[in-house]
């Protein structure tokens, strides 16, 4: 275990069975579609990456980065750092987040995706924290219900660090104190 994890929360294996699970539900619900996963950069790469490889569907992957709201007043709005490489009028999305907060990024990322004429849009969020929950956003697939702690690992990261450690933990609060 890594020296700033205060205690592993959901280990390598749960996630693993849990996101075969999803990938399962997934590919059941869209049986006979094509579905495109939208990733946001960077905390659902390693999410998306074993959802993916889990899915029997015709699957597109594409990114779009956003700006946290994080210790800022909510305007919103969310400031699009890297868009969509691809037009996605009439298509099947699937929105791939790594945890929901607030819900304030997911709410805006939705609402930016159903005005661009999709045939649907849909979200998967590996994490949520409904104790945070300030914005109304429905999230139609979710990997693991957790508390209000602040979590690291599987893409989750405190200052752009820890996003590699293979399990999800509860980052000790002397690192951020
Ligand atoms: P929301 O707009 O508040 O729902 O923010 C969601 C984003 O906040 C996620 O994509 C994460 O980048 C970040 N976030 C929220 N909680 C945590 C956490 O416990 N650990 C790491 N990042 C988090």
């Amino acid at each position: 275990m890594h020296k700033h994890v205060k205690k592993v929360l959901i280990s390598e294996e749960q996630l693993n069975k849990r996101i075969i699970e999803l990938a399962k539900q997934l590919s059941d619900d869209y049986k006979g579609e094509r579905i495109t996963l939208v990733g946001l950069l960077s905390g659902s790469v390693p999410f998306l990456a074993e959802l993916i490889k889990h899915i029997n569907l015709d699957c597109e992957i594409d990114f779009m980065d956003v700006s946290s709201y994080r210790g800022t007043q909510s305007t919103g709005e969310v400031r699009i750092l890297k868009d969509l490489a691809r037009p996605i009028v009439d298509t099947n999305i699937i929105i791939v987040e790594d945890i929901v907060d607030t819900g304030k990024t997911l709410k805006v990322v939705r609402n930016i995706l159903e005005n661009r004429g999709p045939k649907s849009v849909k979200i998967i969020t590996l994490l949520d924290k409904p104790e945070g929950r300030l914005v109304e956003v429905e999230v139609e697939y979710i990997g693991f219900k957790i508390p209000n702690e602040f979590v690291i690992g599987f893409g989750l990261d405190y200052d752009e660090l820890y996003r590699n450690l293979p399990y999800i933990g509860i980052l000790r609060e002397e690192v951020y104190m």
